[in-house]
């Protein structure tokens, strides 16, 4: 017997719709590559390094295998390790924490501001001690996080800041780029990011020439020539088809960051018409800087009903994250328990991230709201 396949009205994301105007251009950069038959780092790698830094105003660019070793990197280059502790959000991806811990360094988690869901200013400052070797801010779901309340006394003490742009590319604070405001910026380009390779992929930017060497250098093994190792590094490269892929979507990044930012809009108005304000609060924009969207999430009543219901009436949602940082059963030995983060906490508990791919038409948004009117009503 046949099991019956649901109909997807509204998929999270479509990226087959959002390749097919692009599909000639990534079609021949794949085929450069398998001509060239160079398939790790090399000109593919350098070219796309270069357009990259430019386009988000880095001095630097390192193409790395994924953007969770573009922050091991980075937390390595700053020199974390042993007895250090990390500050960060305990409401994030498991890659950002789990870096800190892969280099035997300690997460010091800080609670999240609840209209933005990143790191609350206020609290880093009164985090930061004498072992504090470097702060990992989270641009969550592609808006950047306020970072200059602490930004200054972070330098004044030597200590590093790794920006986890990994959903925040091209998201801009103050005029500058996510990752180009601290030590290192780590950005993912894992296939469903705002820019997405076709398998796993990441980058590191820094604008300090010296610590772009230190990287480089240990992405391939720690050493710039061959069989010479300065020190222990990893194998951590970007490949050259995933490089040409990404140098060939690289020009609709600005079209579909915009998408993304009129279907935001046009969702907050749509929640606004359907009058639900007292069971959904939808994203904020920022108002002081570029939100890409990544996500948009709203904060909603019975949130798990919600989703099961929306499921059922082929409306694609997910849960971006349903368990802090500080509860996951690898940082027990942290002493943590629950309320000690109220606000990640509650995130945890009412966030739903819906539909945002840039080709999601004006009738799908429609078609989600209106899903949602139903189930509350
Ligand atoms: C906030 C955040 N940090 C780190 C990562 C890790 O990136 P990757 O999946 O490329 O390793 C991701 C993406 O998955 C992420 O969303």
């Amino acid at each position: 017997m046949k099991t019956q396949q649901r109909d997807i009205l509204v998929p999270l994301l479509d990226l087959r719709a959002l390749h097919r105007a692009i599909r000639e251009e990534i079609d021949q950069a794949i085929a450069r590559v398998v001509e060239a038959q160079a398939f790790v780092l090399g000109e593919e790698v350098r070219l796309f390094e270069e357009a990259i830094a430019a386009r988000l105003g880095a001095a630097h660019a390192i193409g790395v295998a994924s953007g969770s070793d573009a922050l091991l990197l980075s937390l390595l280059a700053s020199g974390v390790g042993p007895g250090d502790e990390v500050v960060t959000t305990p409401f994030t991806f498991f890659a950002t924490a789990g870096a800190i811990a892969r280099l035997g360094a300690r997460p010091v988690f800080v609670d999240i501001e609840p209209g933005s869901w990143n790191l609350d200013p206020d609290r880093v400052l009164a985090a930061l001690g004498p072992r504090t070797r470097a702060i990992v801010p989270v641009h969550l779901y592609g808006r950047v996080a306020r970072m200059e309340a602490w930004l200054d006394e972070a330098r004044a003490r030597g200590v590093a800041v790794v920006e986890d742009a990994a959903q925040a590319i091209d998201a801009r604070r103050g005029g500058r780029a996510a990752g180009t405001i601290g030590t290192f910026g780590c950005l993912s380009f894992f296939p469903s990011k705002n820019l997405g390779a076709f398998g796993d992929g990441g980058l590191i930017l820094t604008n300090d020439p010296d610590k772009a060497t230190r990287v480089r250098r240990l992405r391939t093994h720690g050493g710039e020539k061959m069989y010479r190792h300065d020190e222990v590094g990893m194998n951590s490269r970007l490949d050259a088809i995933q490089a040409a892929v990404l140098r060939a979507k690289l020009p609709s990044l600005d079209g579909w960051t915009e998408a993304r930012r009129a279907i935001a809009d046009r969702y907050r108005a749509l929640f606004a018409e359907a009058g639900l304000s007292d069971v959904v609060r939808p994203a904020e924009d920022d108002p002081e800087g570029r939100h890409v969207y990544h996500q948009f999430t709203i904060r909603a009543a019975r949130r798990d009903d919600l989703r099961v219901f929306l499921e059922s009436a082929g409306v694609g949602t997910a849960v971006y994250y349903p368990v802090p940082l500080h509860l996951q059963p690898c940082f027990g030995h942290l002493g943590h328990q629950a309320g000690d983060f109220p606000e990640a906490e509650r995130a945890c508990r009412e966030v739903l991230s819906l539909p945002i791919s840039p080709t999601l038409t004006a009738e799908q948004q429609h078609i989600v709201v209106d899903r949602i009117r139903a189930f509350y009503s």
